[in-house]
């Protein structure tokens, strides 16, 4: 039989963090911030908010005693990586994963270092919750699904990973997921980049929600926008479709999405670092390695970045 795994650490403290630590109430888990968070969550947007919970806490800079984690979520904003990284790195053992459901991409090798890179559990998530912060209040605006894979993970210690994860995975309430065989997850984390490479800087430059995006002159920018990602996709053995399908797919994205806001355009307004350079800014890095040019995703990562 196998031993019970020891309590999830969630890395974060902000929306998607609250959201999943709710998930995994029953197994105890330890949030890991800068400050301490109340977690109240509000299961659809017009729900009553159930009851505020104080989940357990450690600051980042509490070094970790005692037996290695179970299951560690890396719920931080991409540019906080290199900060989970170090985390995990002073552990005194590996964890039995590490699952990451970030947006973007480019912080897969700081992570896969830190922890073993069969350990790493790559997702996206459809879920679609935000935090008030002055309230504390979580609000689950879409409840969506997540997909994981492990894109290191054929090898003994990449199968326990999956185990790891998945056995968590089975006490989570109120989540949706599946896992996927690594080449749909690489298709299903590009499909995610070129979405939030087309979404995010043209809402956070605009300033307009989601469903309005397709309407102003700015989605001009769409289809180089996809253009340029495609090719670069493609070079990492992605194909994600035509042109036009792909750009019908985001726009159609944006508008089913209609009053959200995107999180680079919440970023903006509350002046916090924004993701741009592991989305734009990856397409960017990444098209340069193969030898093509991005250079509407430089121009918008620029310009966002001046937003800040
Ligand atoms: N919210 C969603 O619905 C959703 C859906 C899909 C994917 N995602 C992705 O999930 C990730 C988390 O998103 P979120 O919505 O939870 O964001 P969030 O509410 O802004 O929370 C971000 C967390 O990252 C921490 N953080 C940011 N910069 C940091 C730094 N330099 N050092 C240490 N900690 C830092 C924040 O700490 P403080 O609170 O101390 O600032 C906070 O705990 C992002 O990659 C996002 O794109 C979110």
């Amino acid at each position: 039989m196998n031993e019970p795994l020891p309590p999830p650490v969630i890395l974060g403290t902000g929306a998607l963090a609250r959201f999943w630590a709710r998930a995994l109430r029953v197994l105890d888990p330890v949030l890991v911030g800068r400050e301490p968070p109340v977690v109240r969550l509000a299961p659809t947007a017009r729900a009553e908010p159930e009851p505020e919970w104080v989940p357990r806490f450690r600051s980042w800079q509490e070094p970790w005693i005692g037996p290695g984690p179970g299951v560690v979520w890396v719920l931080v904003k991409a540019p906080a990586a290199e900060t989970a990284a170090a985390w995990l790195a002073q552990l005194p053992a590996p964890p039995a994963a590490v699952v990451s459901l970030m947006n973007g991409m480019g912080y897969e090798g700081v992570l896969g270092q830190a922890a073993g890179s069969e350990r790493l559990v790559l997702g996206v998530t459809t879920d679609a919750v935000t935090l008030d912060r002055n309230t504390n209040l979580v609000v689950v605006n879409a409840r969506g699904e997540t997909l994981l894979g492990n894109p290191a993970g054929r090898g003994p210690a990449g199968r326990r990973a999956r185990q790891a994860v998945e056995g968590v995975l089975k006490t989570a309430a109120g989540v949706r997921w599946r896992w996927l065989e690594e080449a749909d997850m690489e298709r299903a984390r590009w499909t995610k980049l070129v979405q939030n490479a087309v979404i995010n800087p043209l809402s956070a430059l605009t300033g307009r929600p989601n469903g309005e995006l397709p309407d102003q002159i700015a989605w001009r920018l769409a289809p180089a926008l996809v253009g340029e990602v495609l090719p670069v996709a493609a070079r990492r053995g992605v194909r994600l479709g035509a042109p036009a399908e792909v750009l019908q797919a985001v726009e159609a994205l944006a508008r089913r999405t209609g009053p959200n806001r995107s999180s680079m355009l919440q970023d903006v307004l509350h002046r916090r670092p924004t993701e741009v350079d592991y989305i734009n800014g990856f397409v960017v890095r990444e098209a340069g390695r193969w030898g093509l040019a991005a250079p509407t995703h430089a121009t918008l990562t620029t310009l966002v970045r001046a937003l800040g």
